[in-house]
């Protein structure tokens, strides 16, 4: 074992540190948005039978595939599979990479909303780069827009950079630290808003629809394509995280018990967070609609804002709590990519962090662009705006589900199964039986394979591939298709081409 790479010093630093990836800002505002969308109370069903067939397996997986290969994701598929199953990693992380240098850009628009709570984000203020006059807008929605509508914002960017950077500077001894201290805060102030939102007046019956099953929503395929890949997001699966931080976990690790422990940790988040929304915005009448970015910059401060007392306290508590989900999981996304130049390379790891943060920094600048392409609002408004809806479409929709697919190829049908098996189950106390192989074999990748159709079926009906804007107003959507689909496929196999670190290659088998 590479003893330099570093070990979780505990169980509970390991457990902090992937929970609070697994919770972020999908928990918080995602989820609700979703449970509503498909029928209240009832959408937790599928997204139980989903947590259970595909959530907790994949992520016992993940945490073994680290463990067995002590690499993270690139060098594992290598160690698994050889060269070509490289190329097919670091698409994954090419992708992963995308993804992480958007989400540093939605923090940093939280940081900036966050300044806001101590005054601006509370007052009607005119957009003049999109020439809207103040009052047309809701307070929070024109402060937002004046935010990403200029450069100012790049400076908060910038500083999220900086704190990942510091969290992952000195491995998991500084993860963990960092964790300690966020993710039981983010607990703390969760409650605090969970008491503060059902003792509203009104606030109880929101949480009655939460509980108010409507389960003729269960005959819909959409609702279980909803469930599936949104637990694929919640989880922080198809990135690679789980696998780089299931590589600094020592020998004797149960797998199965830490995969559970970190799934329910997420789901239960969630569940009370659906408390937390629903009865903050039923009690103002406010309806949550389905995108995340609009229900933390818009739909919830306007719920807080007209609360009858302390709407500037609960309004900062709640940007400080997205932040420090956000937080935690933005590094586990930077840790994924930085471990893989480290182990693929054998790169110090300072030099890889400086080369993949310059990257990552200009990228996540290009999400910031502050220039207005659509003065009327139809559309996302900024172009750093439109590029970051554009790329999460690619990324996130298909990306992701590629990454499992080939994930489990590997491990189902190229690895020894039995193998992985009785790895996990050397150390684990509940014991994987053979029906663990036919899962990962034929139902997952079915499963998988499934969503990736009805994801192509629904977006040819919308047009070429999806959102609007790929047939409609802006070309970039073309542009930005292609772009994806070069560097995560091109680059991703360029990359695993480079010289890499061939003593990984003895550890083969
Ligand atoms: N798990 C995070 C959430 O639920 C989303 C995320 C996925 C964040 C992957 C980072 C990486 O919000």
């Amino acid at each position: 074992m590479n003893s330099e790479r570093g070990l979780w010093k505990s169980k509970l630093g390991f457990i902090l540190a992937a929970s609070g990836s697994a919770i972020g800002l999908g928990n918080i505002v995602f989820f609700p948005a979703r449970a509503y969308q498909y029928g209240g109370g009832a959408f937790y069903i599928p997204y139980f039978i989903a947590l259970l067939v595909i959530g907790i397996p994949l992520m016992i997986l993940e945490f073994s595939f680290g463990r067995m290969t002590c690499s993270s994701y690139p060098t594992a598929m290598r160690k698994l599979g050889g060269k070509t199953w490289a190329a097919l990693g670091w698409m994954g992380i090419v992708n992963a990479f995308i993804i992480c240098a958007y989400y540093i850009t939605i923090l940093g628009w939280v940081v900036g909303m966050w300044v806001g709570t101590f005054g601006a984000l509370w007052k009607p203020s005119a957009v003049e780069a999109f020439g809207i006059p103040s009052g047309v807008l809701s307070n929070s929605m024109s402060y937002f827009f004046n935010m990403i509508s200029n450069w100012n914002t790049v400076v908060f960017v910038l500083l999220v950079w900086a704190i990942n950077i510091l969290m992952i500077m000195w491995g998991t001894r500084s993860i963990e630290k960092s964790v300690r201290f966020c993710v039981p805060l983010m607990w703390i102030f969760m409650i605090i808003l969970i008491i503060r939102g059902v003792t509203l007046p009104g606030g109880g019956q929101g949480v009655m629809l939460l509980f108010t099953p409507d389960f003729s929503i269960m005959k819909s395929p959409d609702v279980w394509k909803g469930a599936f890949s949104q637990i694929f997001f919640t989880l922080s699966l198809g990135l690679g995280i789980m696998v780089a931080y299931g590589s600094y976990l020592p020998r004797k690790s149960d797998d199965t018990n830490n995969a559970m422990l970190v799934s329910f940790m997420n789901c239960g988040f969630e569940y009370i967070a659906g408390v937390a929304i629903f009865s903050l915005l039923f009690a103002f009448a406010i309806v949550p609609k389905a995108s995340t970015l609009s229900m933390m910059f818009f739909i919830v401060p306007e719920g807080i804002a007209k609360f009858p007392f302390g709407a500037k306290f609960f309004g900062f508590l709640f940007f400080t709590l997205l932040f420090l989900a956000g937080i935690t999981s933005s590094v586990s996304l930077v840790e994924s990519f930085i471990s893989s130049i480290i182990d693929y390379f054998n790169w110090p790891r300072k030099r890889a962090i400086l080369f993949g943060a310059t990257l990552g920094v200009i990228g996540s600048v290009i999400f910031g662009l502050p220039h207005v392409i659509d003065p009327n609002l139809d559309s996302d408004g900024t172009l750093g705006l439109t590029l970051l809806d554009l790329f999460d479409h690619w990324a996130f929709g298909y990306g992701l589900i590629f990454v499992g697919l080939t994930e489990l190829l590997l491990l189902g049908w190229v690895a020894n199964i039995d193998e992985i098996r009785n790895f996990v189950n050397a150390h684990s106390r509940y014991r994987l039986g053979k029906w663990f192989n036919y899962l990962v074999k034929f139902i997952l990748p079915l499963v998988l394979l499934s969503i990736l159709i009805l994801s192509i079926i629904e977006d040819s009906k919308t047009g070429l591939y999806g959102t609007k804007m790929v047939t409609g107003k802006y070309p970039l959507g073309v542009i930005v298709f292609i772009i994806w689909l070069a560097s995560v496929f091109i680059g991703g196999f360029l990359i695993s081409m480079l010289k890499g670190n061939k003593t990984g290659e003895a550890d083969k088998g």
